[in-house]
């Protein structure tokens, strides 16, 4: 691998300017020279960095590049709306093209309301679900956007909690509670506790356990109708990837509220609240309103995704390009004696450390595999998944792509004691 000086000054000088290096701090690159500080451009499943070097990547931007980078029908959608205007006083009729489509593909859509960014979305779901049953109490499980970490022990970035999360008072601390995945019990316990004072319930997979989906979400489905909360499905990172219908589809519930973002415009910024209609309505007497909101260009790149997710098998593609390479990683792993193991849905892996494998190994291999990889996309085919595979290993020549490490909304790192660094 050869070196990368100018990636690794540029953002090194960066740092002096730019709060903690990069806007988004799960790109923030740690691995030097190996890693990419900047990438320069893309195109299908490929990334090039300011440097030169050329790599497969897995990280699909954090989980919204689901088609591929530059992706035909997607991009000439976007130029063509260019030509057009991009944003105006009044809306468009893409607000109301995109919402059938959206209303068609997502089963508990009977509404949607357009916004910027997942974590924004979720905001928008739990004042949805505090206006509409009059109560305060939010519980959430999992990631919802760095907005709503607002727990104690709640997730502040995918994967990494904080028993205190600094600037939040603790007064609205109070309004939110952390519970586990798959596990109902202390859910119902809590239920039980708060009864009456709980507006709803949001649930994001672990994407370490989706083998407890569909038993759990069925349960906080039928938990939460009898204690009259709002069920919310965060599906910014299962939706239009493990199932068009995300969670949804896969378990057969029927939220009252989802927000779906990252695999619906290929990477352009939109997200969807989406739910029952007299939900959605309360909007009118709770305001939820923002400038950006009918930005045409991401409307248009959603209209062409969906559109192509509509006419072509891309979540068979996500689930049997996912399994040959997960299939490939694991057999890997063992003929190398690593100590890892790639678990999870094809299209929605997580790397994590195989306790039974736990050797010295993990320490001499540490720092190479700490962080995590992404999920395969439609524009993953068998010449980049397969030599990907061999791509971990150390001896392949400098030139052989590399795969940059993933990151949040794809597939993750977990340590047997917790949470990454
Ligand atoms: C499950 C989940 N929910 C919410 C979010 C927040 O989305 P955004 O970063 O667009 O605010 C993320 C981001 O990674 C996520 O993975």
């Amino acid at each position: 691998m050869p070196t990368s000086p100018h990636s690794w000054k540029h953002y090194k000088e960066s740092e002096h300017r730019i709060a903690t290096g990069t806007s988004t701090m799960s790109k923030r690159p740690r691995f030097e020279p190996e890693e990419p500080c900047y990438i320069a451009h893309g195109a299908g499943c490929r990334v090039w960095d300011i440097d030169g070097r050329e790599f497969i990547d897995f990280r699909n931007a954090l989980g919204p590049i689901t088609l591929g980078y530059c992706f035909p029908a997607v991009d000439a959608a976007i130029r063509a709306q260019l030509n057009q205007g991009i944003i105006f006083g009044h809306p468009t009729l893409l607000e109301a093209e995109v919402a059938e489509l959206l209303i068609a593909a997502i089963p508990c859509a009977e509404k949607v309301r357009y916004l910027k960014t997942g974590g924004e979305a979720m905001a928008a779901a739990f004042k949805v679900a505090r206006a509409a049953t009059g109560r305060d109490i939010i519980l959430q499980c999992g990631y919802n956007g760095w907005l709503n970490s607002l727990a104690s022990g709640g997730a502040v970035l995918p994967g990494v909690r904080q028993d205190a999360p600094l600037g939040v008072p603790s007064d609205i601390a109070k309004l939110h509670r952390m519970l586990p995945w798959g596990d109902l019990a202390p859910w119902e316990q809590t239920f039980q506790e708060l009864d009456g004072r709980i507006a709803g319930a949001a649930v994001a997979m672990d994407y370490f356990a989706p083998e407890k989906a569909k038993d759990f979400v069925r349960g906080l489905r039928g938990l939460t109708q009898r204690h009259g909360a709002v069920l919310m499905i965060d599906e910014i990172v299962t939706g239009f990837r493990i199932a068009r219908g995300g969670l949804h589809e896969y378990c057969g519930v029927n939220a009252d509220l989802a927000v779906f973002s990252k695999g619906i415009a290929n990477g352009m910024p939109l997200s969807v609240l989406a739910g029952k209609a007299h939900l959605l309505d309360v909007i009118e007497k709770a305001p939820i309103s923002s400038t950006f909101s009918g930005e045409t260009l991401s409307l248009a790149a959603a209209r062409a995704a969906i559109t192509t997710y509509r006419n072509n098998d891309v979540i068979g593609h996500l689930a049997r390009t996912g399994k040959r390479f997960q299939g490939g990683l694991n057999d890997l792993f063992k003929q190398r004696n690593y100590p890892l193991e790639c678990v999870g849905l094809p299209s929605c892996m997580a790397l994590r450390v195989a306790l039974q494998r736990v050797l010295p190994q993990l320490l001499s291999h540490r720092p190479r595999y700490r962080r995590s990889l992404g999920p395969p996309r439609q524009s993953h085919g068998r010449s980049c998944i397969t030599p990907s595979t061999p791509a971990l290993d150390e001896r392949r020549p400098a030139t052989t792509p590399a795969i940059p490490t993933g990151a949040a909304g794809g597939l993750q790192w977990r340590y047997p004691t917790g949470d990454p660094p």
